[in-house]
C-alpha cells in the first residue's frame, strides 16, 4: 500500500517529546483533525491547552481520509428521524451545517492555503428511487435544502440522485499543518495512565483541569465502557490519474456503490468497506479496479491507501462528557465515514462544555444519551459478534491474542497487518501496534 495522496509534497515539522512536568487548563490526547480544531478554539478564548501525540501530527485516520465537509452521510437522515424525532434530526444537520462554515471561516480568518471549495454532494442509487425519496423528505424536515435529480457528471446508469448544495472539500494535512503550528504539541508522547487531572506519559506528565480524547478509539476500558459500544471499519481508496473530473462528490447507496471525489489531478475512489478483522476472501479494490477499467480504460492508479473508522451502533458519534463517573473528562469519537465534519462538531461542542457555553448539538451527540431502539439491537448485535470472537480464543487457546482484551487476530493479506475482530485494533507484521483501543505491541513469540 502506498500512502494517501495528502502527505505528497507536504511535510509537518516535528515537535519534542514530553520530558518535562507541565501544569494546564485542557490537556488534549490526540493531534488528528478532532484534537487540533479543539486545541485551536479553546485556546482562541484563553486557555492554556497541551496536545499529546502518541506518534506524529496528524498520522491517524486524519491522513487516511478522503476529506469531505459535509452533512450528508449516506442514508442517516431518515435513521435519525426514526430514531430520535424530526428534532433529532435537526440538530445533527444544523450541527453538520454549521461545521461547514466553521471551516470556511477559520481558513478565512487565518488565511490557510488548503484548496477549500464549496460544491455539491449526491448520493445516487442504481436500483429502486424509494431509499432515496424517503432520505430526500427527511432531510428537508431536518432544514436541508435536498433535491432529488437525475443529473450527475459520473458516466453511470443510475435511476436516482440525491443532492445536497453548498458542501465541500479541502486538502485536510494543510489545514492540520497551519492550525498545529499555533498550537503545544509533543510528539512521540503516548499516553500511559490517567488519574484523575493527572496524564502520564513515558518520560512526563500534564496535570490538567479538563482532559479530552480525542485519539480515534478512547483507550480507557472503565469508566465509559466505549469498547462495547464502537466497533471498527475499514475502507480502501484508489486515486486515479487520467480518469475524468468532476465538479461535485458522490456516494453510491446500494452494495456495490463507491464513493467518489476530485482532488487536484487525482479521481478519488472510495469503499470496499468491511469490518476490521473480517475474513477477506477477495481484494477489496476489486470493485474499484473493476469499475476504474471499465469506465475509463486509460486512467492508471497513483497511489492507494486505506482507512479505519469508529462507527456507534445508530450512527451518530459520541461527543461530550466521557463519563458520569469521570466530569472533567471528554470524548470524541465514532465518527464513521464522516471524520472532517465530526471533527469540527466536536471541537465546537467540547470547548463550549469547558468554557460553560450552550450550542447545538449537546444532547443528540450526548456519549451518555438514552438508547433508541436501533442502538439496542446494534448493541446486542455488536456484544454477541464479541463473544463469537472470544470463544474462539478459549478453545482452542490462539497464540496470536490482541493485547487490548485478548481476541485472537485475524490477517489482512492486502495490509499486511493482524486485526482484531472485536474492537479492531491493528498490528503490523511484526507485532507492532498500529491502532487500538490496545495500547501495547504482541508478545512477539505468539508470531
Ligand atoms: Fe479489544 Fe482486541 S481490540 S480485544
Amino acid at each position: 500500500m502506498s500512502e494517501s495522496i495528502w502527505k505528497k509534497n507536504l511535510s509537518i515539522s516535528d515537535r519534542d517529546q514530553l520530558e518535562e512536568t507541565i501544569k494546564t487548563d485542557v490537556c488534549i490526547i490526540g493531534a488528528g483533525m478532532a484534537g487540533i480544531l479543539t486545541g485551536y478554539m479553546l485556546q482562541k478564548q484563553g486557555l492554556g491547552v497541551v496536545i499529546l501525540e502518541a506518534d506524529r501530527i496528524g498520522s491517524g485516520q486524519t491522513r487516511g481520509t478522503t476529506a469531505k465537509i459535509t452533512s450528508q452521510h449516506g442514508l442517516i437522515y431518515n435513521r435519525l428521524c426514526r430514531n430520535f424525532g424530526a428534532a433529532g434530526a435537526w440538530q445533527y444537520a444544523s450541527a453538520n451545517e454549521e461545521a461547514i462554515d466553521n471551516y470556511e471561516r477559520i481558513i478565512d480568518e487565518e488565511h490557510i492555503s488548503c484548496d477549500f471549495k464549496r460544491c455539491a454532494s449526491y448520493l445516487y442509487t442504481k436500483k429502486s428511487t424509494d431509499l432515496l425519496e424517503k432520505e430526500a423528505e427527511a432531510a428537508r424536515l431536518s432544514g436541508i435544502a435536498a433535491s432529488l435529480t437525475k443529473e450527475i457528471e459520473l458516466p453511470l446508469n443510475i435511476t436516482a440522485a440525491l443532492r445536497f448544495p453548498n458542501q465541500a472539500v479541502f486538502h485536510p494535512l494543510k489545514f492540520l499543518q497551519a492550525l498545529s503550528e499555533k498550537l503545544d504539541i509533543y510528539e512521540k508522547s503516548k499516553v500511559l495512565k490517567i488519574t484523575g487531572r493527572k496524564v502520564e506519559t513515558e518520560f512526563g506528565k500534564v496535570w490538567a483541569k479538563h482532559i479530552v480524547f480525542a485519539c480515534h478509539f478512547p483507550f480507557i476500558n472503565i469508566p465509559g465502557y466505549y469498547f462495547m459500544r464502537l466497533y471498527q471499519e475499514r475502507s480502501y481508496i484508489l486515486a486515479l490519474k487520467n480518469a475524468m473530473s468532476l465538479e461535485n462528490y458522490y456516494y453510491g447507496i446500494d452494495n456495490d456503490g463507491l464513493s467518489f471525489r476530485m482532488a487536484g489531478e487525482y479521481l478519488l475512489l472510495s469503499g470496499g468497506n468491511h469490518r476490521t478483522g473480517a475474513k477477506l476472501t477477495d481484494s477489496p479494490y476489486k470493485l474499484h479496479s473493476e469499475m476504474a477499467a471499465k469506465l475509463w480504460p486509460d486512467s492508471f492508479t497513483a497511489a492507494n491507501w486505506s482507512a479505519q473508522d469508529c462507527m456507534t451502533p445508530e450512527g451518530v458519534p459520541y461527543i461530550g462528557r466521557f463519563s458520569k463517573k469521570a466530569p472533567n473528562w471528554y470524548v470524541a469519537t465514532g465518527f464513521g465515514k464522516w471524520g472532517m465534519t465530526s471533527s469540527m462538531i466536536s471541537a465546537k461542542i467540547l470547548s463550549n462544555l469547558i468554557m460553560g457555553q450552550a450550542g447545538i448539538g449537546q444532547d443528540i451527540f450526548y456519549p451518555q444519551r438514552e438508547l433508541c431502539g436501533e442502538a439496542i439491537v446494534g448493541y446486542l448485535k455488536n456484544g454477541l459478534h464479541t463473544i463469537k470472537n472470544f470463544s474462539k480464543y478459549l478453545i482452542p487457546k490462539s497464540k496470536k491474542s490482541c493485547t487490548h482484551l485478548g481476541c485472537p487476530l485475524t490477517w489482512n493479506p492486502e495490509e499486511g497487518t493482524y486485526e482484531c475482530p472485536c474492537h479492531g485494533s491493528r498490528f503490523d507484521s511484526k507485532g507492532r501496534l498500529i491502532g487500538g483501543p490496545a495500547r501495547k505491541n504482541l508478545h512477539t513469540d505468539g508470531l
